[in-house]
């Protein structure tokens, strides 16, 4: 399909080599018995590479704190069998001519019982999350990963410290727009520390929040510019814009997504992401195409089309649309 072709070509973002400009979003899938991911894992992964996505992103891992999330079977990046996990993981996804970043994560308050979030956190909190967040980065990048995205979205950990409703400290962590993203930047800084020189580093962010849909970090491009303006400083190669819907405007009067802001406001490559593929449109797909040549982003994130179909780019990028399965709810159930 015509629209699709400046998608499929070979890019390079932030040094990094890419097949295309087809990513695959984190998604988390319970499948890492003990926080170690199995060859079933891995096979999961390498099937997206095989179908012709250019970097993967993985499904939220938990950086090695115990307030990090408390799930069993969602992946860990610590030393040992996880990292021996994540080793096959990358080999795998390598040979199929993919890349892959590894998500660090921390779920804040949304751990649930014992949370560590910006209200409890104190003292020393700080620097033990720090090191965790670097002892992740280390592990990632002995495992083999080509990039490390930092998840800051949705309403978890850091995220909670950009928003005002989660973040009323009144130190340097709290107040203003700056001072909120200031333990978000650490991080950065942390994780940027431990990664090699070329190694890109990618910073997931977005207004929503999984309890709040309408929350919002920057109420005003100039916040937004505040906000990624620290992020870039700490180190960010790569800004990773989540939306529920790539077509959606950032803010009133303007048709630029959260991406295309994002961009524009920090010259910093882009990812959008948001409900792409879902059901078989040619007309949201040729908006696609029209607004990454317009320069709104550099890499589209797939996410739950690729559930049901892991060769959704393969047979998109050959128009061969009947044989892709539009989304359902189901295929989160499923697994391969
Ligand atoms: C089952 C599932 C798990 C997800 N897990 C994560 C996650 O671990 N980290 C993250 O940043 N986003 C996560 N997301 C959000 C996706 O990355 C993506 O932004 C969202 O699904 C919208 O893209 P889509 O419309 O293409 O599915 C998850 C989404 C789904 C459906």
């Amino acid at each position: 399909m015509a629209p699709l072709t400046s998608l499929l070509e070979p890019v390079t973002i932030a040094g990094l080599p890419l097949r295309g400009r087809f990513a695959m979003a984190p998604m988390t899938r319970y499948h890492s018995p003990g926080g170690v991911p199995t060859a079933e894992v891995a096979a999961y992964y390498r099937r997206r590479a095989e179908g012709g996505v250019g970097l993967i992103i993985t499904e939220g891992i938990l950086v090695d704190h115990p307030s990090a999330g408390h799930e069993t079977d969602v992946p860990r990046l610590t030393r040992g069998p996880a990292e021996q996990g994540w080793r096959l993981v990358t080999s795998e996804v390598h040979a199929a001519g993919g890349r892959i970043a590894a998500q660090l994560w921390h779920q804040g308050s949304e751990r649930g019982r014992d949370a560590w979030t910006p209200m409890s956190m104190k003292g020393k909190d700080f620097e033990i999350l720090l090191n965790a967040y670097a002892g992740g980065a280390r592990t990632a990048v002995r495992a083999g990963f080509d990039a490390i995205e930092i998840h800051a979205a949705h309403g978890y950990l850091l995220d909670e410290f950009l928003w005002p409703l989660s973040n009323r400290r009144t130190d340097r962590y709290g107040g203003t727009v700056r001072n909120r993203a200031a333990f978000p930047a650490e991080v950065i800084r942390a994780v940027r520390h431990e990664m090699p020189a070329g190694m890109p580093l990618v910073v997931r962010f977005s207004q929503f929040k999984e309890r709040d849909f309408g929350a919002r970090i920057a109420d005003t491009p100039a916040e937004l510019a505040t906000v990624l303006d620290s992020f870039v400083t700490a180190g960010a190669d790569v800004l990773h814009a989540s939306q529920r819907r790539f077509w959606e405007p950032a803010f009133d009067g303007d048709r630029r997504n959260l991406a295309g802001w994002a961009k524009h406001l920090t010259g910093l490559p882009t990812i959008t992401v948001g409900s792409v593929g879902l059901h078989h449109d040619p007309a949201r797909l040729a908006e696609l195409a029209a607004r990454r040549e317009d320069g709104e982003f550099d890499l589209v994130a797939l996410g739950r089309i690729l559930l049901g179909n892991p060769g959704w780019v393969r047979l998109a990028a050959s128009g061969r649309f009947g044989e892709i399965r539009d989304y359902r709810k189901s295929d989160e159930e499923t697994y391969f």
